[in-house]
């Protein structure tokens, strides 16, 4: 496995794969690497000749500084689990510079209206931070598959959007989420819940799998009346909890007859905010 440190060694690789006519398939990161991501490595080395990780902690995206500040930092560590996995060929782990040459700014995006509900209500920006940062990825990679992992279902909305609008002939592929035994879907910020947060913290996927039970046998304010009180008992603060449309991310009261759906959640436990989802069925 090789590892790139900067921008013009990574283009040197990227040329000369090219020039051998190889698939490229590309998984982006902010490192603090756990299963999850190795799922997308998996998913990748079934149909790419070359597998490609990135590891790069984009500031754009973090409308919070201190969750910037706080976010993992793990570069060694990711490159070992990497290596160990044997399921990717190279790393590229780029600085501030070539990612950003003329300052951090953000890209502003339309992409359709779906950057502005769940996530990009609560999290102003952020999404032009992600657009801004997979664009630029996406330049230096040229990668022929992306994968990205169902735990962020809007993000990975927001990329297709970004790919169609963009028009590149990149294939955007989601991975299902990848859960611990209890069932909590994995994210580099658990490592920062205590072995009891941990624990509690199954009640997300419990929940998720209740509303599950409920859909089409009773109503959405029902159902969301239920997953309030179930929050209203613990520990732990619901930050909100909807049913939305899978291809419009628009929350919806009831559920019509041939449209997908998908409950989405996201929960504060102690200063951890975890996010989570499921397509009903
Ligand atoms: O999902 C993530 O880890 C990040 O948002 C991504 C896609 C790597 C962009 O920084």
């Amino acid at each position: 496995m090789q590892v790139f440190y900067d921008k013009n060694s990574f283009a040197d690789y990227i040329t000369s794969q090219k020039q051998l006519n190889k698939t490229i398939g590309l998984a982006p990161t902010m490192g603090a690497l756990h299963a999850g991501h190795i799922s997308l490595y998996a998913e990748a080395r079934k149909e790419n000749d070359v597998v490609i990780s990135s590891i790069f902690v984009n500031p754009t995206q973090f409308n919070n500084p201190e969750d910037l500040e706080k976010y993992p930092r793990t570069v060694e560590d990711d490159i070992k689990k990497l290596e160990d996995s044997n399921l990717v060929d190279a790393v590229y782990v780029p600085r501030v510079e070539d990612i950003y040459p003329n300052g951090m700014d953000r890209k502003h995006y339309d992409f359709g209206g779906i950057e502005n509900e769940m996530e990009g209500a609560a999290r102003p920006g952020h999404f032009d931070g992600v657009g801004t940062v997979v664009e630029e990825l996406f330049l230096q990679v040229q990668p022929d598959n992306a994968y990205f992992g169902e735990k962020d279902f809007q993000q990975l909305k927001i990329i297709e959007k970004l790919v169609e609008g963009l028009d590149l002939n990149i294939k955007i592929h989601g991975v299902k989420i990848h859960r611990e035994e209890n069932g909590l879907a994995m994210s580099s910020r658990n490592m920062r819940l205590s072995k009891i947060e941990k624990e509690t913290s199954a009640l997300i996927y419990k929940t998720l799998k209740k509303v599950n039970d409920w859909f089409r046998v009773i109503s959405v304010p029902e159902i969301k009346t239920r997953v309030e009180e179930i929050f209203d008992n613990e520990e732990m603060d619901l930050e909100y909890f909807m049913i939305a449309e899978e291809s419009t991310l628009k929350e919806v009261d009831f559920f019509s007859a041939d449209d997908d759906f998908r409950a989405f959640i996201v929960v504060n436990v102690g200063n951890v905010r975890l996010i989570d989802n499921l397509h009903l069925d």
